[in-house]
């Protein structure tokens, strides 16, 4: 059967501009598992969008699709006006210095301190920051961002969850990127950590005017940062729009989300 695809709401402002992110008809399938069957987004220039999904539904696929981790079976994807496939290796590693990737769990390196973690994106992209050393400003700068400057010489082991993301998002925001991409950013973290989480998400965009595609399954962290969102069923952009728009909806598989 063909599912027909919902659209709750097909105007938001935001819309006005071009999109700096987009995904054209994604595919990509595993063996019989037939996991994004025609995915498309659009994200535009400093809003926060939403992408939920159930677990397994390909949403970690999807994202790592969109930064080369994995390769689509078919598609378009266009970041900054760039199409991806078309990109050569040295063009791709430029444009990643645009796209911030915070990684489902934090993903820190375990064998460096905190600064050694904040300094291997720098010395990853010297071409932009040039020679880093312990008298770079922009290590201290993103731990201030988190809250974290006491931690700066901790190992991974001797932080607590909420912790550790707060530094992989430091990380993140060492390189300045334009987009940032959160996968499952409140997973495993109390509620109150959560909520930290959160508002560090949206105080990030306020100050940086970043566009943010993040990706959850936490109810409480979309309707906080969700300006659209969009959700991923059976493969598809099943529906799209506010996140009032959404839970109000009478339709079965949307109405799934959130109920809590
Ligand atoms: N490298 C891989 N090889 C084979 N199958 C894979 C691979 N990566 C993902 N899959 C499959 O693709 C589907 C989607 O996985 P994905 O990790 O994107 O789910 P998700 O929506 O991110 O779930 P969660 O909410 O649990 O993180 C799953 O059925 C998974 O088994
Ligand atoms: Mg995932």
């Amino acid at each position: 059967m063909k599912t027909q695809k919902q659209h709750i709401s097909k105007s938001h402002d935001v819309k006005a501009s071009l999109p700096i992110l987009k995904i054209e008809n994604l595919k990509k399938t595993f063996g019989q598992n037939e996991v994004l069957k025609g995915f498309n987004l659009e994200l535009y220039e400093g809003e926060n969008l939403v992408i939920m999904g159930k677990s397994g539904s390909g949403k970690s696929v999807m994202i790592k699709c969109l930064i080369g981790l994995m390769e689509a079976d078919s598609g378009y994807i266009e970041i900054m006006g760039h199409d991806l496939m078309a990109l050569n290796r040295a063009e791709l590693d430029e444009l990643r210095t645009e796209v911030g990737f915070l990684f489902q769990g934090s993903a820190l390196y375990d064998s460096m301190t905190v600064r050694e973690n904040l300094e291997f994106p720098l010395r990853r992209h010297k071409h932009k920051f040039g020679i880093v050393d312990e008298t770079t400003p922009l290590v201290e700068e993103a731990l201030e961002n988190v809250g974290l400057l006491d931690a700066i010489n901790l190992m991974p082991a001797e932080l607590s969850g909420g912790m550790k993301r707060r530094i992989a998002l430091a990380r993140t925001l060492i390189l300045k990127p334009k987009i940032i991409l959160y996968d499952e950013p409140t997973s495993g973290l109390d509620p109150i950590t959560s909520k930290e989480i959160i508002e560090l998400m949206r105080n990030i965009q306020k100050q940086y005017k970043t566009s943010s595609l993040i990706i959850t399954h936490d109810v409480d962290c979309a309707r906080v940062v969700a300006e659209r969102m969009i959700l991923l069923v059976d493969g598809i952009n099943y529906a799209e729009g506010t996140f009032n728009d959404l839970a109000a909806s009478k339709d079965k598989k949307i109405k799934a989300f959130f109920k809590q």
